[in-house]
């Protein structure tokens, strides 16, 4: 008792976008979603990246060692394997279903290399901005295999992996204690099967849609709108969402985070919130100081 159906909103689809082609790393073909001319961020969200391809060509030349400072990258792998290693010593493979959450903090320098000659790559890289307070935090990692991560079976054959947060039905994601309070779910349903989940009105929040495609309801139009595989569907203002299956096994990403709302300062693998600070990581980078 006590909340009526009006005052829980549903989110709608305030923006739905392909994302431009890209090219990174020493010559990785991929598609660009969060981090182009036209979207350049989701507040905490700075950077979305999918790749997808069997042709080693598009991938094999990998991501040699760069730097980074000031935010983190997550790595979450649908298929094929990646190897990264850092100048601290810390080294491993993200395998098929993986997922590698990096806080580069004050500064890492790490390379990120196909481990694998041939056969599918897929996955996403998605970089999450830190409040000024924790940019030049120590670098940690928080790396989790696909066994070791939790999930949830809902009705109608829904299946939720918990990447980070927790749901509504009380699982707690692999994924803990980051400063935006990230929830990271990836769902698999059926056609017609029906998916609802509340998020913290405070948080941004986006879908990505993997394979398939989705219907999301809003309040105020009686038609779902479709969200297609490939397309990064952004939220509107909300609590919840309500999403059906329309493809016969669709899988999409929901992804929040709390809103930052600091200036940004970005330039290539640095994200500061002042131009300063900007050409102090990379005076700092050049001096070895990572
Ligand atoms: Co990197």
């Amino acid at each position: 008792m006590g909340h009526s159906e009006s005052t829980v909103k549903l989110r709608p689809v305030a923006r739905i976008t392909s994302g431009v082609p890209a090219t990174d790393g020493a010559g990785v073909r991929m598609t660009r979603l969060i981090g182009t001319a036209d979207l350049d961020h989701v507040d905490p969200f700075l950077l979305l990246d999918a790749f997808q391809t069997d042709n080693p060509d598009d991938y094999i030349a990998g991501f040699p060692p760069h730097p980074h400072r000031g935010f983190e990258t997550v790595t979450y792998m649908f298929a094929g394997q990646m190897r990264h290693k850092d100048n601290a010593g810390n080294e491993g493979v993200i395998e098929t279903g993986g997922v590698q959450w990096m806080t580069a903090g004050r500064g890492i320098v790490h390379s990120e290399m196909p481990e694998q000659k041939d056969g599918l790559m897929w996955g996403t890289q998605l970089w999450v901005n830190l409040p000024a307070a924790e940019k030049m935090t120590a670098p940690a990692y928080q790396e989790f295999a696909a066994g070791q991560i939790p999930s949830e079976k809902r009705a109608d054959a829904v299946d939720v992996i918990v990447v980070a947060g927790e749901t509504s039905q009380g699982t707690v994601g692999a994924v803990t204690g980051r400063p935006v309070n990230p929830l990271y779910l990836d769902v698999r349903l059926p056609q017609g099967a029906l998916f609802c989940e509340s998020i913290a009105a405070t948080h941004a929040a986006f879908i990505f849609v993997v394979h398939g495609s989705i219907g999301v309801a809003s309040d105020d139009d009686s038609e779902a709108r479709v969200v297609e595989a490939g397309k990064l569907a952004i939220l509107g203002d909300g609590h919840s969402v309500k999403i059906t299956g329309l493809g016969a096994a669709s899988r999409f990403l929901l992804i929040a985070g709390h809103t930052i709302a600091e200036p940004i300062a970005r330039g290539g693998p640095f994200v500061m919130n002042t131009e300063d600070e900007l050409r102090r990581a990379f005076s700092d980078y050049h001096s070895g100081k990572f």
